[in-house]
C-alpha cells in the first residue's frame, strides 16, 4: 500500500469526467487500497479516484467518529438511486485544503454500487455519510463542493484561495 499525492484545485484533472470501471482486477484493488491509505493518512472522511489522478468511478469513504470502529465503504461505479430530505452542512475537501463552506445536499440517499469483486450492492445512508457520498460522486463528474456555492461566494473563495496558494509558493 502507498500514500498517493492528492491533486489540489485548480488542477484541471479535477474537472474531468471519470470513466465506468469494467475490470475488477488487481490493479483496481491496488488503487482502492492506496486510496484508503491516502484518506486515513490525510486524514479525511472520503476520497475519489480523480483526486489522485485516476479518472475511474471509484470512491472510498469512512465517516466513523474517532471513538467509533472504522466504517469503510469502497464503492465502484456508485450511483444514487433515491434521495430525500435536505441538509446544509459545512464541507471541506482534501483537494481544496484550508477552505470550508456549507453546501445544500440531500439528507438521505440510497447508494447503488459494486464492490471490488464486481458484486452489486446497496447501502442506505443519512447525515454525514449521505453528504460524503454525494460529495465523492460529484468528484466523478468533475464537480467540487465549491462549484455549489453562489457566484459571489465562489469568486470570493477563488481570490482568497489562490492568494493563499500563491503565498505558500513564495514562502
Ligand atoms: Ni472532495
Amino acid at each position: 500500500m502507498a500514500v498517493l499525492p492528492i491533486l489540489h484545485y485548480p488542477d484541471p484533472q479535477l474537472k474531468k469526467l471519470s470513466q465506468v470501471v469494467e475490470h475488477f482486477d488487481d490493479e483496481l484493488r491496488q488503487l482502492a487500497n492506496d486510496m484508503v491509505e491516502t484518506m486515513y493518512d490525510a486524514p479525511g472522511v472520503g476520497l475519489a479516484a480523480p483526486q489522485v489522478g485516476e479518472l475511474k468511478r471509484l470512491i472510498v469513504i469512512d465517516c466513523a467518529g474517532k471513538e467509533e470502529p472504522p466504517d469503510l465503504l469502497i464503492a465502484v461505479n456508485p450511483e444514487i438511486q433515491a434521495q430525500a430530505g435536505e441538509s446544509c452542512e459545512e464541507e471541506g475537501c482534501l483537494s481544496v485544503p484550508g477552505y470550508y463552506a456549507a453546501v445544500k445536499r440531500f439528507n438521505r440517499v440510497v447508494l447503488k454500487y459494486q464492490d471490488l469483486d464486481g458484486q452489486a450492492r446497496q447501502r442506505e445512508a443519512e447525515g454525514l455519510l449521505a453528504v460524503a457520498i454525494q460529495h465523492e460522486i460529484d468528484h466523478l463528474q468533475g464537480i467540487l463542493f465549491v462549484d455549489h456555492l453562489s457566484p459571489l461566494k465562489r469568486s470570493i473563495f477563488r481570490k482568497k484561495y489562490l492568494k493563499q496558494q500563491q503565498q505558500k509558493v513564495e514562502a
